[in-house]
């Protein structure tokens, strides 16, 4: 390389462009150069080599990096899809069986369900015709003694119209008590599913009738405080919550008899608060421990040797769906008390 080189020796092109007068004769202020480089063109294109070779291979490193990774990334995804697609469908199998299973589970439940009810009217009718008998007991007696004096009065003379009078009305009024409680007993068990509005009261009147035989029978007290006829009124199947009044009072009764040798007592309270109804049935009993008051409204839950342990849990299932109420218990002061808690119907 040269500074201010001789026209002589500068490359052709430089002359050319800017003339081949050396800087030296220039006027002072004016600046010139020509400055020339030379490099061998063999060096520089072995540099330029090189670095091709470097720029190719790291790219085809990058390049190559890359479309791996592409590669990698749609196989994933390809691979993905596939199980996706293969995962949906056992889903899709999946739901069929179970709407298949879960049908099957129902039908299986209903009839349960429906056992349970038949079992639980055969239950009460056992009851029932318990307290029937314990209820004809007494009318029996009295027809039997009446009957009896019938043959003493043809004995001795005493056979007048107004003896036969008599005689026709005390028999009547026998009989007549005896059909009435048949007439409950067929009423109650009725099969019908009729939902009305109707008073409560009358349901438990209807119920602790149907044992008041039983009550006497066994020394029970019973005490009642119920609100005056046609105050309240439920809607639902009257029948049905005198069978739920029956199971609870018939269990007080059970309690009373095994546990208790004097004072039983029963008493049956009617309250309305607001909008629920409560009716609640306490005994003196002894209670019920804590750890079965949990278990006693499962099916077939019973502690008694000859009980069924469907009473409860049949009422829980007639008082929640047939009235949309509750059914529970809670301990009293010398016993159980079962609460039968209803909506209070009113026409708006
Ligand atoms: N008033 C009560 N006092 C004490 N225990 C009770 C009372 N009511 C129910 N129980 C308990 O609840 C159980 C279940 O009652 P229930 O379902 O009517 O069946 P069951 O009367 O056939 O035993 C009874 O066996 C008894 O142990
Ligand atoms: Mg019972």
């Amino acid at each position: 390389m040269k500074c201010h080189s001789d026209p002589a020796l500068a490359p052709k092109e430089l002359v050319e462009r800017y003339g081949d007068k050396s800087g030296f004769y220039e006027k002072v202020g004016n600046i010139r150069a020509i400055i020339s480089i030379r490099s061998p063109l063999s060096a520089a294109l072995e540099d330029a080599k090189e670095v091709f070779i470097y720029l190719s291979v790291a790219a085809f490193f990058v390049f190559g990096g890359i479309y791996a990774l592409i590669c990698y990334f749609f196989g994933k995804i390809s691979k993905r899809d596939s199980l996706l697609t293969a995962k949906t469908a056992e889903l899709e199998e999946l739901n069929k069986t179970l709407e298949e299973r879960v049908a099957s589970e129902i039908e299986k439940r209903v009839q349960k369900e429906e056992l349970l009810i038949q079992q639980s009217k055969m239950a009460s009718m056992g009851e029932m015709i318990g307290a029937i008998a314990h209820q004809w007991k007494q009318p029996l007696n009295a027809l039997s003694i009446i009957a009896s004096d019938v043959k003493y009065a043809y004995e001795y003379n005493e056979l007048d119209a107004d003896y036969i009078r008599e005689f026709s009305a005390k028999s009547d009024e026998q009989i007549r008590y005896m059909a009435k409680t048949i007439d409950d007993f067929k009423n109650f068990f009725k099969p019908d599913k009729v939902k009305t509005v109707f008073d409560p009261v009358e349901a438990v009147n209807g119920a602790l009738a149907l044992l008041s035989s039983q009550l006497k029978n066994n020394n029970i007290e019973l005490s009642t405080l119920l609100p005056p006829a046609k105050t309240l009124s439920v809607y639902g199947n009257k029948n049905e919550l005198a069978q739920v009044i029956l199971n609870i009072a018939n269990n007080a009764k059970d309690a009373l008899v095994a546990n208790v040798n004097h004072d039983r007592y029963i008493s049956v309270l009617l309250s309305q608060e607001g909008d629920k109804i409560r009716i609640s049935i306490e005994d003196n009993g002894g209670g019920i421990n804590d750890e079965l008051k949990e278990r006693i409204f499962e099916p077939y839950m019973t502690t008694k040797e000859h009980g069924t342990g469907i009473g409860l849990y049949m009422s829980r299932v007639i008082v929640e769906e047939g009235f949309g109420g509750k059914l529970y218990v809670k301990d009293g002061a010398f016993g159980a008390v079962f609460v039968v808690e209803l909506e209070r119907f009113s026409e708006n």
